[in-house]
């Protein structure tokens, strides 16, 4: 319809026909009122949205998308919103994590069959920031990430809250008879008071600091509140650049490179981020095909400083992080560590965004020279409990007991330890380690945020505030504790995790990276063969096809064969 290069968009296969296609393509669109001229080979924005009510860290996002329109009209690209499935952190059961590749296949389709030239992805709670970039990378057109930021700072009794944080807090003050359940009830809506996802350092927020550490976003995408004005301006300066993104057709994989995912790991530890990053890195980095290991978080971050003082690890919530000076101050610091070469959505480099960031309060964002803590980032923990791996953030362990033997409590599922957790007779003391089985991707299944279990009432009565646990299962971002997740491959899956009884002696040594069983070979060898695999949680839909496919969390707990991506040719007419 208009110039060489327009007719060469993918959104022209629909909209620039003459045909009784081209008809078809272009009138139903129009009953809303769109002009002609809409269709004539200017960009088509699709705006990924996730908003929903069942997502409530995401229930602002009607209004972002607007802004993000508006952008995208001002430099000349004709915007399509289209909603994909939305998983809320805190509603959804059994867990998001079951439905997180499940809502990847939705993003991924939504955009390959539709006619789009350019994506802008809007996401905020845990799973929505994955779930949207594992599917757009699979499709790999331009691309731009836009968070919904955090909430304000909880406000309760004179003191800050943060959410997931003090929640876990809380709930054991209730449980030692140190806090009322009024307050508790009173707590729920001073935590959360604003629009946003969680506000702490949590899984929300680190995968927000992924999408600018990557260069998926503009810069200060991280850590803007969501109410603050500024987040509609980031969102309207997205949908402008989409639009000469597309112009210059910038791929999501010239900006996903393996640089881009050298300096999220290096990011995260810096942040102190959560250890649910490394599994979605390792998906992300599947579906793009940048080879990205396990391996790789303890290599290039183990040694680095964790510069944010936040919640769960420190003190200060997400607002005063953007106040300090955001995530560019944070990658400032970083100078002598991070690939200044590695570019991003603003057609600059990582760099050049922020070389002249200032750091406005030292106490939040401490100097790399001076760090808040000196050793962050994640431990990949190997040993014959393990032997494909786990993790552990020692930055939010207790440093006495990151080098602890101890006699082993177990629990052979999430069931049974709510139910025995607390009894009186459980046979355990503050120096033994909490072992949970059949939590990991295909035995919760999803891989539940359940690692952090709850320390047994008659251990927290006498003062203890944390002990070493041990699980397949993920944490939430906003918990803390010495808490050893991810245990590959998980107990369901066959992993010696599935042989520990109760009494069994296992070592932790963190500086040494060993997780060790001390029960001889022949003695697991002896209970290997009484071992039997279980059933599938359920025989037909989503959950079965989850079961049969998912890979275990060392390799990001993709499905098998959603690994790869099929790009973004055009489908054949649906006529
Ligand atoms: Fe949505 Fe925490 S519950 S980000």
């Amino acid at each position: 319809m208009t110039s060489k290069k327009r007719a060469t968009r993918r959104s022209q296969e629909w909209f620039g026909r003459l045909d009784r296609d081209g008809f078809i393509y272009r009138s139903w669109v129009k009953n809303r009122g769109i002009p002609h001229d809409q269709f004539d080979g200017r960009p088509v924005i699709g705006i990924c949205n996730t908003y929903s009510e069942l997502t409530p860290c995401n229930s602002h996002f009607r209004g972002l998308a607007e802004q993000v329109k508006i952008g995208v009209w001002e430099a000349g690209g004709f915007p399509l919103e289209f909603p994909v499935m939305s998983l809320g952190e805190t509603l959804l059961r059994p867990t998001a994590m079951l439905f997180r590749n499940l809502a990847s296949m939705d993003v991924e389709e939504s955009i390959r069959g539709n006619p789009i030239d350019g994506v802008v992805l809007l996401m905020g709670c845990d799973k929505t920031t994955p779930s949207l970039l594992m599917g757009a990378a699979s499709c790999d057109l331009p691309t731009i990430g836009v968070s919904g930021g955090p909430m304000l700072s909880g406000k309760f009794h004179g003191r800050d809250l943060g959410s997931g944080t003090d929640v876990w807090k809380m709930s054991e003050e209730v449980r030692a008879g140190q806090m009322s359940q009024a307050q508790f009830f009173e707590a729920e809506s001073c935590m959360h008071r604003s629009h946003g996802h969680c506000m702490t350092m949590g899984t929300a927020s680190t995968m927000a600091s992924m999408v600018e550490a990557l260069g998926m976003s503009l810069p200060h995408n991280a850590a803007i509140p969501a109410v603050d004005a500024r987040r509609n301006l980031l969102a309207r300066a997205s949908g402008r650049r989409i639009v000469a993104m597309v112009e210059d057709d910038l791929v999501m994989s010239k900006i996903l490179t393996r640089a881009a995912f050298d300096n999220a790991i290096r990011v995260n530890a810096a942040i102190g981020g959560s250890t649910n990053a490394v599994i979605h890195l390792l998906a992300i980095a599947g579906r793009i095909g940048v080879d990205l290991t396990l391996e790789h978080f303890d290599a290039l971050a183990h040694e680095l400083p964790c510069l944010l003082n936040l919640q769960p690890s420190g003190r200060f919530l997400m607002e005063d992080f953007y106040y300090a000076g955001g995530l560019p101050a944070v990658i400032r610091e970083l100078e002598s560590v991070i690939d200044k070469d590695a570019l991003t959505v603003n057609g600059a480099t990582l760099w050049d965004n922020a070389k002249d960031a200032a750091n406005y309060n030292l106490d939040v964002i401490h100097a790399f020279a001076a760090p808040f803590k000196a050793q962050a980032g994640i431990a990949v923990l190997k040993g014959n409990l393990c032997p494909d791996g786990a993790v552990i953030k020692p930055s939010a362990a207790t440093p006495a007991l990151l080098k602890h033997t101890g006699r082993a409590v177990v629990f052979e599922n999430s069931d049974e330890m709510h139910r025995l957790i607390d009894d009186e007779s459980l046979d355990v003391d503050a120096s033994c380690v909490l072992v949970l089985k059949n939590c990991g991707p295909k035995g919760y299944p999803g891989m539940a945020e359940a690692g952090n279990m709850p320390l047994p009432r008659k251990v927290l009565r006498a003062g203890v505030t944390d002990m070493v646990r041990i699980s397949d299962a993920r944490m939430s971002g906003t918990a803390y504790g010495t808490v050893v997740l991810h245990v590959a491959p998980e107990a369901a899956a066959g992993g010696p995790l599935a042989l520990v009884e109760n009494g069994d002696m296992i070592e932790l040594d963190v500086k040494a990276r060993r997780l060790h069983l001390d029960v001889s070979d022949a003695e697991l060898a002896r209970r290997r063969a009484l071992w039997t695999a279980p059933r599938p949680p359920m025989e037909r839909g989503w959950t079965r096809l989850y079961f049969d496919h998912v890979q275990q969390a060392n390799l990001g707990a993709d499905l098998d064969f959603l690994v790869g991506k099929s790009g973004a040719a055009v489908p054949k007419d649906n006529h």
